[in-house]
């Protein structure tokens, strides 16, 4: 198995199933609500461990009653834990999640916490599981500065990155021709190029946008219209799986956890897309963030037995 470093996030997700978003100033009865193990790096990191990689976690979550759950979950999926910290001063990350449960759409409002204490010198301190990972996945939840040490030693010692840009924020121009996979949904490219991304043809012109940065594949995810890569091999549209979707929060983080071990596996980048959108489409049709993440052998048996709408 490879080993798959995931550099990010963790939160306590306290989500709401509502039949209906509230307007301002309204309430709304809602069906059910969960609290569960969230946060985008360790969505991501959940992902990968379960679609088949080895995985090594840096992340920080708070000395509160929530860390034991959360290093129980890590550790349940086999995820190494050595370098999720634990903070002194900081209460875990947290996030408020609305889906509807009539589209399964989500809206989210995050609070860093501990994610945003992650310092210079623990990052250095993991410098180890940077030497031995195939490949490396990171996300935007923890301060930009980490981010940018993360992508900086990868590179340092030959190791692919992926930068998944969510939630999309300013990057300092030198950064992105370190970046091997870049993967925006529709939102976070309209961020980084400047015009709104709604079909292919508005995909491919960010994609030569990103592509001009200096990223090697630009691999923009478009929901329930499938995906869009372009590299210096591909321009493609890759159409979606066609599945039931209760909950799309996560979606993003399937992919990318999805993605990840199947480029460290050294699958062609179209297959590997194949299996991040395949880890995606199982994903969205269970509630919740982590604990939705599909295992290998669902993905593999999903593979076997969809086809691309
Ligand atoms: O991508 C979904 C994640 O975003 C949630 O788990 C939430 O914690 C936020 O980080």
């Amino acid at each position: 198995m490879k080993n798959i470093l995931v550099v990010g996030s963790s939160n306590l997700d306290i989500t709401a199933y509502t039949p209906k978003f509230p307007q301002n100033g309204e309430t709304v009865s809602g069906r059910s609500m969960s609290i569960s193990v969230g946060g985008k790096g360790a969505n991501q990191a959940t992902a990968a461990a379960r679609a088949g990689g080895t995985v090594a976690f840096i992340s920080k979550i708070g000395n509160d009653s929530m860390s034991d759950m959360i290093l129980k979950s890590f550790k349940n999926d086999g995820i190494n834990t050595d370098f999720v910290y634990i903070s002194k001063t900081c209460e875990t990350g947290s996030a408020f999640i609305e889906v509807n449960d009539i589209t399964g759409d989500n809206r989210i409002v995050c609070i860093a916490g501990a994610n945003a204490t992650l310092t210079k010198e623990e990052m250095q301190a993991a410098e180890v599981c940077f030497k031995k990972a195939d490949i490396m996945l990171v996300q935007l939840e923890l301060e930009t500065d980490r981010v940018t040490e993360a992508i900086k030693t990868a590179k340092k010692y030959n190791v692919p990155v992926i930068l998944n840009p969510a939630p999309a924020k300013k990057l300092s121009n030198d950064i992105y021709s370190y970046i091997d996979y870049f993967t925006p949904n529709e939102s976070e490219a309209a961020f980084y190029t400047g015009f709104s991304v709604n079909n292919d043809s508005d995909a491919e012109k960010a994609a030569d946008v990103l592509l001009k940065k200096g990223i090697k594949n630009v691999i923009i995810t478009m929901g329930k219209k499938g995906c869009f890569i372009k590299n210096s091999k591909y321009c493609k549209k890759i159409m979606p799986f066609n599945v039931k979707a209760v909950d799309t929060t996560g979606a993003g983080d399937s992919f990318n956890g999805g993605l990840a071990v199947a480029l460290a596996n050294n699958e062609d980048i179209l297959t590997a897309i194949e299996f991040a959108s395949a880890t995606a489409a199982l994903s969205v049709t269970k509630e919740g963030t982590s604990k939705a993440m599909p295992f290998k052998s669902e993905i593999d048996y999903f593979l076997k037995n969809s086809s691309l709408i």
